[in-house]
């Protein structure tokens, strides 16, 4: 039985996060210091980084990526805070959000009272094809990848079977699609800051200026059910349904609730957290949702206080856009078979019943792999402070959600986040 309260309460003081992207003269010590010099900008009172006590990075895999392991003292010592304990924690893409959660256990222990959590990976100066080879290190590489499978592929047989099951029409996954570039397009840090409509057309008009034929898309759907513009990666997911490979960092301070307005005056408060497991594909019984996804959710409702009905806006992980869908149903947000349907009728655009990804999620934000909960994670920060400019929620937003899974389903850790008057 894990405990369902904190031992001792635990704030968020301040968070930052890099721009996401391709960025090829960047390393993930650039990164990381972009996202530790904006999570300082967001503190509002006199900090010292020598209050840091411990540090703990999220980090998939820059060994493979950059060729360069033990990267949490690397980091640590690059921004001056050593000899501090620093460490790495690797959960695949679930790297990040579960740093948080780890680094809040520590706190809640009482064995420190100020640690900084970071996420970054660097990704793209290796080719498409040794980015999926590296990524693929996070599924079973004794049973899954001899069968063939990439990560498009393990979320492309969810999709299938999803479809299967609740008769859901490919449309459903551009909703997500179309939505996330909408909201990602209000986001000066988002990789595609570019709406669907944008991107479409920009390609005619290039076109157009080439002396092409130009092409006949009128409305988002028509470009994206186009294989030209839109092709198959792993049907049914296509080029638009996937998140891309991305450069970035994201940087997190989390105290002991009883020194946070030491550092701000607005603190917010990590009211739940849960974290669950599971095998890998073939061991499931089910491939049109994520277990995992499910109990993590359950525990952080259950450690808050709180229903799905509580949550005002939630950042989802989107890695491919039936990952969003699966996860509003994990999420309780709306029952098993309903997700699809919820994305198509816009109930979780910015002005919907639930908010899904106003960032413009891993989708259009951008997905560096170990950066993206704590990403999530700044979203959250800014709509809870109100400051999301273009993107930001009405009504005054007090309890933030974030889901983040890693591969496809083994790891899932969702952290709750609530701003108190
Ligand atoms: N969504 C939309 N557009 C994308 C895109 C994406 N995910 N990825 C690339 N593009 C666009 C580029 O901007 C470029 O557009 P342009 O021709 O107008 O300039 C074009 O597609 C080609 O880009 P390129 O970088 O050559 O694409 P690619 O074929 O090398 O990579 C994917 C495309 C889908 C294979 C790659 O993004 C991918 O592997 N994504 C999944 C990553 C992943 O598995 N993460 C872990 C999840 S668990």
């Amino acid at each position: 039985m894990t405990r369902s309260k904190w031992a001792r309460g635990v704030a968020l003081v301040g968070s930052g996060m890099s721009k996401f992207g391709s960025f090829l003269e960047k390393t993930s010590r650039d990164l990381f210091v972009e996202a530790y010099l904006d999570m300082q900008n967001s503190l509002m009172k006199d900090f010292s980084p020598e209050g840091i006590e411990a540090f703990y990075l999220g980090n998939f895999s820059s060994d493979l990526f950059e060729k360069q392991a033990h990267l949490a003292p690397i980091l640590a010592s690059w921004i001056g805070i050593s000899p501090i304990a620093s460490l790495r924690i690797e959960d695949a893409c679930a790297s990040g959000g579960v740093a948080l959660r780890q680094a809040a256990l520590a706190i809640a222990s009482g064995q420190y009272d100020v640690v900084l959590v970071g996420g970054v990976e660097k990704m793209t100066n290796l080719s498409i094809a040794q980015v999926t080879e590296a990524l693929a290190t996070a599924a079973d590489t004794q049973f899954e990848i001899p069968a063939g499978f990439t990560f498009p592929g393990f979320y492309a047989a969810m999709a299938t079977a999803y479809m299967a099951k609740y008769k859901a029409p490919r449309e459903a996954f551009y909703h997500v699609a179309i939505k996330n570039h909408n909201n990602g397009a209000l986001n000066a840090k988002a990789q595609f800051n570019k709406t669907i409509f944008d991107i479409l057309t920009s390609k005619k008009a290039r076109a157009e200026q080439k002396g092409r034929p130009i092409p006949t898309w009128e409305t988002e759907i028509e470009f994206l059910s186009d294989p030209k513009a839109n092709p198959p990666i792993a049907w049914p997911m296509t080029l638009f349904d996937c998140s891309p490979v991305s450069d970035g960092g994201a940087v997190a301070l989390l105290v002991a609730e009883e020194f946070a307005k030491d550092f701000t005056d607005n603190p917010l408060y990590l009211i739940g957290s849960g974290q669950a497991s599971d095998g890998a594909l073939p061991d499931r019984d089910s491939l049109s949702h994520i277990p995992a996804a499910q109990i993590a959710g359950q525990e952080a409702y259950e450690m808050a206080g709180i229903s799905p009905k509580d949550v005002d806006f939630a950042e989802v992980h989107d890695c491919f856009t039936i990952a969003e869908i699966m996860g509003i149903e994990d999420l309780g947000f709306f029952p098993r078979g309903e997700g699809w349907k919820a994305a198509m009728s816009g109930k979780t655009s910015r002005n919907g019943e639930i908010p899904i990804n106003t960032s413009g999620g891993l989708k259009a934000k951008g997905h560096p792999v170990g950066a993206s909960g704590l990403g999530q994670v700044n979203e959250i920060w800014k709509q809870l402070h109100g400051k999301a400019g273009q993107r930001q929620l009405t009504g005054q937003p007090s309890i933030g959600l974030a889901h983040n899974v890693g591969g496809s389903g083994q790891t899932c850790v969702v952290n709750i986040f609530e701003r108190r008057e």
